[in-house]
């Protein structure tokens, strides 16, 4: 019996439990992928002269369409990704979460499909059951790339009409090559499907890898999402948002709560996007530091996924549950993420780095490390 028996839930959502990694307090966090440095002394302030400002405005609703926010987003990919958007085809919430969701209430529903490429994000499942969308998930390859033939052989079998590309994907860290996202592209609009390329983790990407933003002007199907909470290492000011053409931003806009973005986020967010320079230095400094962490695990003999992204990885454990929890006697907090042999480590500042190789070479000295496979490179 349980306390929810007293209330008339969803009969869908009955055993469902909230979704959320364990939020422990340890003194080496490194298990959601957030970014390990706070806001600097010049942007704290930027903030809170934000909010001062906004304060005097609090007994208002805010700007519903958020327009200062977008035109601002609009000018950060101008001048960070060279792409050159109009800030109507912006839409921004509450976290890319809350923009996945838009995008499920407008898309999706009873008789829809939304198509995603496993492992990956564990929130999708979550979006579609809560807008009565089918989800169906068709397996990566064994490096957990995507195969161009599998995509589209899948896309045109199912029809969906969303189709998640997740690059760099999480818990991967795998990033998709253009070709494959055109193939996708343009199998989805073989029967009028959208395809949302989740690019949370973007500006980690290596030099070289490209983001789905230079497709927009091609693709009237394509979304792309982002989020500040990685690069921008603002979590907890909770904004995303999306980039798309100006018909599938109407679309979001018809199921948006009203006054979605309080007027603080709208503030704040404006603030950080006024320091990117500093905060996209400090991601630099992370991709070095997520580089340097892929060569030594692989040096001690761990298989690794190539990333893209601000967290690796790796294993494979015979018991990963165990090293998990050896790892959190020792005061550092990793992600059971992805498949069952797998971990995955967020890249932190070189201090917690090194207390987490310190804690992970004393842990696999011991029974638990003990791996499920022979040591090497993941097999391709
Ligand atoms: C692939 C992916 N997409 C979206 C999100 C959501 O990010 P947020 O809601 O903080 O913008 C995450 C968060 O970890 C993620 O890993």
């Amino acid at each position: 019996m349980s306390e929810l028996d007293s209330v008339p839930l969803r009969d869908d959502l009955r055993g469902e439990v909230p979704y959320g990694a364990p939020q422990i307090d340890v003194p080496v966090r490194l298990n959601v992928n957030e970014n390990p440095y706070p806001p600097s002394a010049g942007l704290i302030a930027d903030i809170a002269a934000a909010v001062g400002a906004a304060a005097g405005g609090l007994n208002r609703y805010p700007d519903r369409e958020a327009r200062q926010l977008r035109a601002d987003l609009a000018g950060y990919l101008k001048a960070f990704e060279s792409v050159d958007v109009d800030p109507l085809r912006v839409w921004v919430a509450n976290g890319s979460n809350e923009v996945m969701h838009q995008l499920m209430l407008a898309f999706g529903g009873p008789g829809r499909s939304v198509l995603a490429f496993a492992p990956t994000y564990s929130m999708y499942p979550q979006y579609c059951r809560d807008t009565f969308t089918h989800y169906q998930a068709v397996d990566r390859e064994p490096d957990f790339s995507l195969d161009p033939r599998v995509a589209i052989a899948a896309v045109r079998a199912r029809q969906p009409v969303i189709t998640l590309l997740t690059s760099p994907n999480n818990p991967t860290g795998t990033a998709l090559p253009q070709d494959t996202a055109r193939a996708v592209l343009d199998a989805a609009a073989e029967h009028g499907g959208l395809v949302v390329v989740d690019e949370a983790y973007a500006e980690f990407r290596r030099p070289g890898t490209p983001t789905a933003l230079e497709l927009l002007d091609e693709y009237p199907n394509l979304v792309v999402t982002r989020t500040m909470s990685k690069a921008f290492a603002y979590a907890g000011a909770r904004v995303g948002y999306l980039v798309a053409g100006q018909p599938i931003v109407d679309a979001v806009r018809i199921v948006r709560l009203p006054y979605h973005l309080s007027t603080v986020t709208q503030a704040v967010a404006s603030a950080a996007l006024s320091h990117a320079d500093e905060l996209l230095a400090q991601v630099e400094a992370l991709r070095i530091e997520r580089d340097a962490t892929v060569d030594w695990l692989r040096v001690q003999g761990f298989s690794v996924a190539e990333s893209d992204a601000n967290f690796v990885l790796f294993g494979e454990f015979a018991d990963r549950h165990a090293v998990w929890q050896g790892l959190l006697d020792r005061g550092v907090l990793i992600r059971e993420s992805g498949p069952a042999p797998w971990l995955r480590v967020s890249v932190g500042s070189p201090a917690e780095m090194a207390a987490f190789k310190q804690a992970l070479l004393e842990v696999a000295a011991t029974a638990v490390g003990e791996r499920a496979r022979p040591y090497g490179k993941v097999e391709a």
